[in-house]
């Protein structure tokens, strides 16, 4: 039995990939290496740099390996660059997603495990956020990212594919061993871009936005560690290898962290200062979005590790300046 892991040398798949190659697990990445890195891929797993929405290659790619679950991570996440150019997200997220899905139906893999993403809930009424809540998601990126959910469920009640769609909130951190991070260029998160701004590599950081109506003005979010994440999903993929029915869960702690008190963690944990502008809100940014996770508390007896934002930042300083050495070289 073989795992197929797309988008394997980007942030949350290369952690995967570790996850499952330290499980001992036979693995298949495929990464296109537009936004992810070969070198981030654990040596134990095969490499194919291909593309996930190649029928070809992915029909071939299943044929060999015996793969009988693909976790599929491959697509593109960025909020406004969705709104701006929506079609290379439905080609990207959705259609691309669907022409896996059938590969799988086809020929007979039967567990699928999906990266979604609380976007797909737009702006939550109240949180905690429930996976009951309405599902109006506000971006191009969101839809795509709904619309695959919605053809896994139909796809499971027509053909028996059996699937998790995991939809996460603030993933960020990285392997306490070190071994990958976040490693995207041009990255838009603010935990990432505040470990940046402490390094030194950048001026500080603008606030997008200090007028919500949060405790302090500035957006809330569920900041969840990205072993903690990975863990979900290897625990989805052993409950549907155990026979359990489909899931569909939020990833998150349940507890949300100001940008502010953001900044100031990063600050202290680093001891470095920098500087921090008040700027207008960033388009399309809800209040506040925090997760309730007791659904895959229930469902899958996760428990978190993790939970800890000054570890988060620990490992996501350490990772940052990791990567500015490998990229002086
Ligand atoms: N922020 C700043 N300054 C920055 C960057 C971010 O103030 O330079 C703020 C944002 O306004 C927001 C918070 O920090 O309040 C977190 O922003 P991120 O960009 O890190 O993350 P988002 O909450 O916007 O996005 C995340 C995922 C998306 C997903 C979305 C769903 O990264 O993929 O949650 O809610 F779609």
């Amino acid at each position: 039995m073989s795992v197929l892991v797309t988008g394997g040398g980007g942030y949350i798949g290369s952690h995967m990939v570790w996850h499952l190659t330290d499980a001992g697990e036979d693995v298949i990445v495929v990464d296109n290496l537009s936004t992810g890195f070969d070198w981030a891929i654990a040596p134990e797993a095969v490499f194919v740099e291909g593309d996930c929405g190649d029928a070809g290659l992915i029909g071939r790619l299943i044929g060999e390996h015996a793969i009988d679950a693909i976790v599929h991570f491959a697509g593109s996440l960025n909020v406004e660059e969705s709104v701006s150019d929506p079609l290379v997200y439905y080609a990207n997220n959705t259609a691309k997603s669907r022409t896996l899905i059938e590969l799988a139906v086809k020929a007979g893999v039967e567990h699928f495990v999906f990266s979604s993403t609380a976007a797909v809930y737009g702006t939550p009424d109240s949180y905690p956020v429930s996976e009951d809540a309405p599902l109006r998601p506000e971006s191009p990126y969101g839809r795509s990212k709904l619309m695959t959910e919605w053809m896994l469920a139909d796809a499971a009640a027509a053909h028996g594919l059996r699937y998790a769609a995991l939809r996460y909130f603030n993933v960020a951190g990285a392997d306490p061993k070190g071994r990958t991070g976040e490693s995207t260029r041009n990255t838009t998160h603010l935990v990432k871009i505040s470990c940046q701004a402490a390094l030194g590599k950048r001026d500080g950081l603008t606030v997008f936005g200090s007028d919500y109506d949060t405790p302090d003005g500035t957006g809330v979010r569920d900041y969840i560690h990205v072993t903690d994440l990975v863990a979900a999903h290897a625990d989805a993929l052993e409950a549907l290898r155990a026979g359990e029915s489909n899931l569909v869960a939020n990833c998150g702690y349940g507890r949300g962290f100001s940008v502010l008190e953001v900044v100031e963690t990063v600050k202290r944990v680093s001891g470095n200062d920098f500087a921090v502008t008040l700027g207008p809100r960033r388009a399309g940014d809800p209040a506040a979005v925090v997760a309730s996770p007791e659904r895959i508390v229930e469902r899958l007896g996760w428990t978190p590790h993790h939970d800890d934002l000054d570890r988060i930042v620990e490992s996501a300083l350490r990772w940052e300046d990791a990567l500015s050495r490998r990229n002086r070289h």
